[in-house]
């Protein structure tokens, strides 16, 4: 992509680093970010640390920069994600500071997830200009923000009664749909959404949303939060149009010659994504109601989504005898091609902020069964503002079927998928083409 007519300083200025947080949910839209702005003539390095680290071998044409994170074994056995990522930002800063100033006279931009911070402070000490990626919806944002004052109020836990009640100014969210932490020590996840959301050296905030989807969101953000430019730029896997797999878990094509042999709409795709674990109990109850549903189903059963089992071994024996040629398992799943599936007619899922964007993009509707964090937020608008899905409110077999079969059979479930439809057209059709060639202009000004 190189212009020779360019002089040199207007060279430096295409090479940008990307700092994504070493989650799945999180990697992803960093690496299609780094596609899209490749496409649109930069170089890209992805800065990245040793725990998760992405396979170069995904993105050939990018390169790679590990970060010493030192993490330990125990660190990462406690599965305390904000303690992880709190302890990512103290150890990387000095670290990627000396591997940044190698390069420093090359970089246009230092892009980095909200939660990896600590680059936004080596931009500050090198003079460097940066960015901000925001990978959950906004509406997680303004929920996140009521958290954090609540906590400092003094009023979680939430009492019973008002679990149910709407919290004020933030519509249609109820106070069990808000983003509490799981640990009952609040210490760090406070400090890490308050970091997260300081106003720093950042020259603007890229968002994997769109203005169509969370209009009213990203308004009250950018002018009670936010005093440099929003870019909804999103769904960024549209965009990007990756084909290789970004996922550290193997994909498994073979569900999609399953998917081939059903009838259209008629398959329920089941994924609780890459983080969640459930009980022995729950996933038992998921699959008598999958069973007694009658309906063809697809299910992602990731090693460990039942502590201490490594696949489908947790399942009832009877359960996975009798299904025979109505039910298909997976380790992983390739979900973009999943979802585009004619066969699909409805996504069970946790409700990742991924699932959801990807799951809109298609015109599939969900059913939500959110397990912690943003996905109650995000799964309360897909069921109340967007009307585009069902909420379980239990793992318990009567209920599971009954949600199936209305989201597949029943009217009500086509309702929901014309809808659905009209998401997508809507979405496909929003303003994230002009925000980025806006976002590109900028970063070419930095
Ligand atoms: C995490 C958090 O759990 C979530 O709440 C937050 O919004 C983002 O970070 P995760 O649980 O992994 O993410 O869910 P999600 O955001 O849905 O991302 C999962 C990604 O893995 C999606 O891009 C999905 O396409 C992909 N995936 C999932 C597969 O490719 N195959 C699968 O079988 C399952």
């Amino acid at each position: 992509m190189r212009n020779e007519t360019q002089s040199p300083g207007q060279r430096r200025r295409r090479c940008l680093v990307l700092v994504p947080c070493p989650y799945q949910g999180h990697i992803n839209p960093m690496l299609q970010l780094g596609t899209i702005l490749h496409s649109n003539g930069f170089s890209i390095t992805i800065g990245h640390t040793d725990f998760n680290s992405p396979d170069p071998k995904t993105h050939p044409h990018f390169c790679f920069l590990p970060i010493p994170d030192g993490l330990s074994q125990h660190d990462i056995s406690t599965g305390d994600i904000a303690h992880i990522i709190s302890t990512i930002n103290d150890n990387c800063k000095l670290s990627f500071q000396q591997l940044v100033e190698q390069k420093q006279h090359e970089i246009a931009c230092i892009i980095f997830d909200e939660h990896m911070y600590f680059c936004d402070a080596v931009a500050a000490n090198l003079k460097l200009p940066s960015i901000a990626l925001r990978t959950t919806s906004a509406a997680t944002f303004l929920a996140r923000s009521a958290v954090i004052s609540l906590i400092r109020q003094g009023c979680l836990p939430f009492q019973d009664s008002i679990l149910h009640e709407m919290v004020p100014k933030l519509h249609p969210l109820r106070f069990k749909d808000l983003p509490i932490p799981r640990s009952a020590d609040h210490k760090p996840f406070t400090q890490v959404v308050s970091e997260t959301y300081k106003i720093r050296n950042y020259s603007a905030v890229i968002w994997n949303t769109m203005d169509c989807l969370e209009h009213s969101c990203l308004s009250q953000i950018q002018q009670e939060y936010c005093p440099v430019p929003i870019f909804p730029i999103g769904p960024l896997h549209k965009t990007a149009q990756i084909t290789t797999s970004t996922s550290y878990l193997k994909e498994d094509a073979n569900c999609i010659s399953w998917l081939d042999k059903q009838s259209q709409n008629s398959v329920i795709y089941v994924s609780l994504g890459s983080i969640a674990s459930i009980g022995e109990k729950e996933v038992t109850e998921m699959a008598w109601g999958l069973a007694n549903s009658e309906q063809p189903f697809l299910w992602v059963v990731t090693p460990g989504l039942v502590s201490g089992f490594d696949w489908i071994e947790v399942l009832p024996k009877w359960f996975i005898d009798g299904v025979g040629d109505r039910g298909c398992f997976v380790k992983w799943a390739p979900q973009k091609e999943v979802l585009a599936h004619e066969a699909v007619g409805g996504f069970w899922s946790h409700c990742g902020w991924n699932s959801t964007l990807e799951s809109i993009s298609e015109g599939v509707p969900m059913i939500c069964k959110p397990c912690f964090g943003d996905q109650r937020v995000n799964a309360r608008y897909v069921s109340r503002e967007w009307m585009v899905g069902l909420e379980l409110e239990k793992m318990e077999r009567g209920e599971i079927e009954r949600a199936v079969r209305r989201l597949i059979l029943d009217n009500e479930g086509k309702e929901m998928r014309a809808r659905a439809k009209h998401l997508k057209e809507k979405v496909s059709g929003g303003g994230s083409h002009s925000s980025l060639n806006e976002l590109v202009n900028l970063i070419m000004s930095l």
